[in-house]
């Protein structure tokens, strides 16, 4: 087996762990946080939620970032990022660039000042908004992984 095999199987290992993750907070979690009756017991269960992913999502990223760079080194492909025709290069590490921002500064640094504010207003209402960014967040990874395979197999 030649290392781009295995940099590409690490690549889709760390995809699956990382957008599964995120879909399953999406479709699962986000729901059933929803649904419980008192809105701000819904916020502080989704706080634990997010806390026990939160780790494992940042490495997830990270390797999936750096198995993909790993892969454009052993592909020697790094003027793919100059042709239009890699669209789907660009979808992925554009998605890529988007969550270690969302993880690495906004997560720890930003947000939690901002949604204080939306939960102690209205914790409901709070929870909508994280549900309707979260979907906005699976439907952009999905939709990179879909493009990325599409894309490598000629489509
Ligand atoms: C810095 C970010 C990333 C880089 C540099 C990168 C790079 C690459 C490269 C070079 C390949 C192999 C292309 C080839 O064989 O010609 C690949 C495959 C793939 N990437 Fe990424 N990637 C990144 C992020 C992502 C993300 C965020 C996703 C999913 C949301 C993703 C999904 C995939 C999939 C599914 C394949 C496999 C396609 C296949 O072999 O069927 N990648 N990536």
């Amino acid at each position: 087996m030649d290392e781009l095999t295995i940099a590409r199987a690490i690549h889709i290992v760390g995809v699956v762990m990382w957008i599964g993750g995120v879909v399953f907070v999406t479709t699962v979690g986000l729901p059933w946080v929803k649904s419980i009756e008192d809105p701000a017991k819904g916020v502080q269960t989704f706080h634990r939620i997010e806390k026990a992913f939160i780790g494992q999502a940042r490495l997830t990223t990270l390797i999936t970032g750096l198995s993909g760079f790993a892969m454009l080194y052993y592909l020697d492909g790094w003027d793919r990022y100059l042709d239009s025709g890699y669209w789907w290069l660009h979808a992925m590490t554009l998605i890529w660039v988007l969550f270690m921002l969302v993880m690495f500064i906004l997560e720890p640094f930003v947000l939690p000042r901002i949604m204080a504010k939306k939960i102690s207003g209205d914790p409901a209402k709070a929870l909508k908004l994280v549900h309707r960014v979260h979907w906005i967040l699976a439907t952009l990874s999905l939709l990179t992984v879909f493009s990325a395979v599409v894309g490598v197999h000629g489509g």
